[in-house]
């Protein structure tokens, strides 16, 4: 390491920043984008600033129908404040309203080494899956670095996967830093506990993923009881009879135990105790009735969001105009470190 990547990042003089995101390339979010995600979102918001937005540019990697994606856009913002996302506390915005990211992804692609990039075992992953390998597609982490660098966020609530996406937007600060003199804050990964992954109820050796899962294995958060009900009732067990925690040997009842006690807040081995004696049938109808009884509020205020547009419209547009305000002292910041003229208006 070269001593000028220990010089100092610039100490901010507001609460510590905390940002994340999620890209609008399903009609709906699941349970385990709530569960892992947005219930840790929401209680951040107690002690940090807080940005969240829906990553539109993002999505834009996804060949999609454009008023597929608006509405997709649409549905993933009213579910962050369903959800618990308070516009009030937490600035949130759609990423394409703030031009900054697109042009501070530049820089960062400009900075990021041909070989550095086709490392990325995402593109790797998505390119091998069959998705197009457009150029956008080659470029995401470095405008993910720039969404997370604009805002000198601390920390950077995400899953997992997201690791190495954050492992290079830090490296992409401290070259940074290096080359043009301390400017950018270097985040810490948040990476979101294990325990709160939640697994396609079809699979339940896999992820559960608005991508890759069948709808089968998804709980949508706008699937109706029935609906969720019957995803529930058809969820892949094992042939034991036994309802215990052991998600190496029993992912399927290990994933219903996760789920009834990330919504119910019992621990999981009070659930063993609760279920002793009890059939695989008994525990799928109880964690039914667990998710039902959480997303029945969620879906009500969803509807409310979803029936005013302009109210929801509104809220992007604060949430951007306070986004705004830090990415343009960012961006001056930045063209001046790299070299690039003031214009004189
Ligand atoms: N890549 C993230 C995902 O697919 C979404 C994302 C885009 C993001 N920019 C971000 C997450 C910045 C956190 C911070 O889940």
């Amino acid at each position: 390491m070269s001593d000028a990547t220990t010089s100092p990042t610039p100490s901010p003089a507001h609460q510590p920043r905390i940002l994340s995101g999620m890209q609008p390339t399903s009609d709906s979010l699941h349970l385990g984008n709530y569960i892992g995600a947005l219930v840790n979102w929401v209680s951040l918001q107690d002690d940090f600033e807080t940005y969240y937005f829906v990553a539109d540019l993002h999505a834009l990697t996804v060949p999609t129908e454009p008023a597929v994606l608006r509405h997709r856009s649409r549905v993933t913002a009213a579910q962050y404040v369903a959800g618990g996302v308070d516009p009030v506390r937490s600035a949130l915005f759609l990423q394409s309203h703030i031009g900054q990211h697109a042009e501070l992804g530049w820089v960062m692609s400009c900075l990021t080494g041909f070989g550095e990039a086709s490392r990325m075992t995402q593109f790797k992953d998505k390119t091998s899956k069959g998705q197009t390998a457009n150029v956008g597609l080659f470029t995401y982490p470095m405008l993910m670095a720039a969404d997370i660098l604009m805002y000198d966020a601390a920390k950077v609530p995400v899953g997992e996967d997201q690791r190495q996406h954050l492992e290079i937007t830090r490296d992409l600060a401290e070259r940074f830093n290096t080359r043009f003199g301390p400017t950018f804050v270097v985040p810490e990964p948040h990476i979101l506990k294990a325990t709160a992954k939640i697994m396609d109820l079809s699979d339940p050796t896999s992820k559960m993923s608005g991508s890759t899962s069948p709808d089968a294995g998804l709980l949508l958060l706008s699937d109706d009881p029935k609906r969720l009900t019957k995803k529930l009732r058809s969820a892949v067990t094992d042939t034991e009879r036994e309802i215990r925690y052991d998600p190496e040997r029993k992912a399927g009842v290990s994933n219903l135990l996760v789920i009834h006690s990330a919504l119910s807040g019992t621990a999981v081995p009070d659930l063993e105790t609760h279920f002793e004696g009890k059939g695989y049938g008994d525990l799928k109808a109880e964690v039914a009735e667990v998710v039902v009884e959480a997303v029945a509020p969620f879906q009500t205020r969803m509807a409310e969001l979803l029936a005013d547009p302009a109210e929801l419209d509104r809220i992007v547009a604060s949430g951007a105009e306070r986004a705004r305000v830090v990415a343009d002292t960012t961006m001056a910041r930045v063209r001046d470190r790299v070299g690039l003229l003031a214009p004189l208006v």
